[in-house]
């Protein structure tokens, strides 16, 4: 009887300590959904602070490049001018350096007639000589044509300036700006000839507002970024995505390469006027600040996604309803 009984109290027990485990076991796999509520908070929270730091850094940014804004449209309309006149001044320059030799060309050739005056002609002679005229001949045309180039390239970093302080208002309409990429694909075509396949990703993004000229600078700008990051970047054939989109109220371009990428120290500086890492005389550090300046009359924004050794992605974000005073 006694021993019936144990057993039955040992049965008992046992079903209690099961019960328990049971439950122990419920309540671990409830701390364990618990732990990875937890987790996914933490990483949700995470995320929100890397998007407010990021948002913040955007903030800071376009404050600093406003203010630059303001200082490059000074110089801008200071240097303007003065641009102007010099330029029209080589060209008239050249003009008449042309008309100068060819009358030093009809007195030469009436050289002979001047047999009977001799000391005349030896004079002219040394003249020559001294003044070297067979090589100021050549020079001058050359010196001339270098002046021209170079005055257009200031021109070129004044109008860019003028773009990044949004000075220059260009025609305002309604726009495809696939047609818009193409051309500027087909406008860079020497430079993507053999450094670059270009892969169309195009999306349904809707013609939209805006000043068309403007906006194929940019596509230039960024499309001569991506080509120039593929140089000895050594992530096999170049490749660039140009991609389209459309997402609520707004559009979206992007232009993404494989080329070397932009370190973590270089990244918050690249739209900051001057800013370039090229060597010098290859690029003023223009083009990305300029791109910022006419984004911005648009009512948009431009991000960036990149990692060194793999690629960099631009992506513009423009409204598709006209929300800018132009
Ligand atoms: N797609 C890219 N890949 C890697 N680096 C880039 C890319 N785009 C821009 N950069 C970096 O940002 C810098 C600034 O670019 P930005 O276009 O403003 O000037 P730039 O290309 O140096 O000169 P410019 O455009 O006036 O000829 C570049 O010098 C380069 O270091
Ligand atoms: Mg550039």
């Amino acid at each position: 009887m006694i021993a019936e009984h144990d057993v039955r109290e040992n049965e008992n027990l046992l079903a209690a300590v099961m019960d328990l485990n049971e439950e122990l076991a419920e309540q671990q796999r409830a701390l364990a959904r618990a732990n990875r509520q937890l987790a996914a908070e933490k990483a949700e929270q995470q995320r929100l602070l890397q998007e407010l730091a990021t948002a913040q850094a955007h903030l800071v940014q376009s404050a600093q490049l406003v203010s630059l804004g303001q200082l490059a449209a000074g110089v801008a309309h200071e240097i303007n001018n003065p641009i102007s006149f010099v330029r029209a001044n080589v060209a008239t320059l050249g003009g008449y350096v042309g008309d100068l030799l060819a009358i030093i060309d009809a007195y030469a050739a009436g050289e002979a007639l001047l047999a009977q005056d001799p000391s005349l002609l030896a004079r002219i002679h040394r003249l020559r000589e001294r003044c070297d005229l067979d090589f100021v001949r050549g020079d001058a045309v050359a010196v001339v044509a270098e002046s021209a180039a170079g005055i257009a390239r200031v021109a070129r970093i004044v109008s860019d300036l003028k773009n990044f302080a949004r000075i220059n208002e260009s025609e305002w309409q309604v726009a495809d700006l696939h047609a818009c990429l193409e051309s500027t694909l087909n406008v860079a075509s020497h430079e993507l000839r053999g450094s670059a396949e270009v892969v169309r990703q195009y999306g349904p993004l809707p013609a939209l507002h805006c000043c068309p000229g403007q906006l194929n600078q940019v596509f230039m700008n960024l499309l001569l970024n991506a080509i120039q990051s593929l140089e000895g970047a050594g992530n096999g054939p170049g490749r660039i995505f140009l991609r389209t989109g459309r997402q609520d109220d707004q559009g979206w371009i992007e232009i993404e390469d494989n080329g070397r990428g932009i370190g973590p120290e270089r990244l918050p500086r690249i739209f900051e006027p001057f800013y370039t890492t090229r060597a010098i005389g290859a690029g003023t550090g223009l083009g990305l600040s300029s791109a910022w300046g006419i984004i911005n009359a648009h009512g948009g924004r431009i991000e960036v996604r990149t990692e060194v050794g793999k690629g960099s992605t631009f992506r513009i974000w423009l409204p598709l309803s006209r929300t800018t005073s132009e």
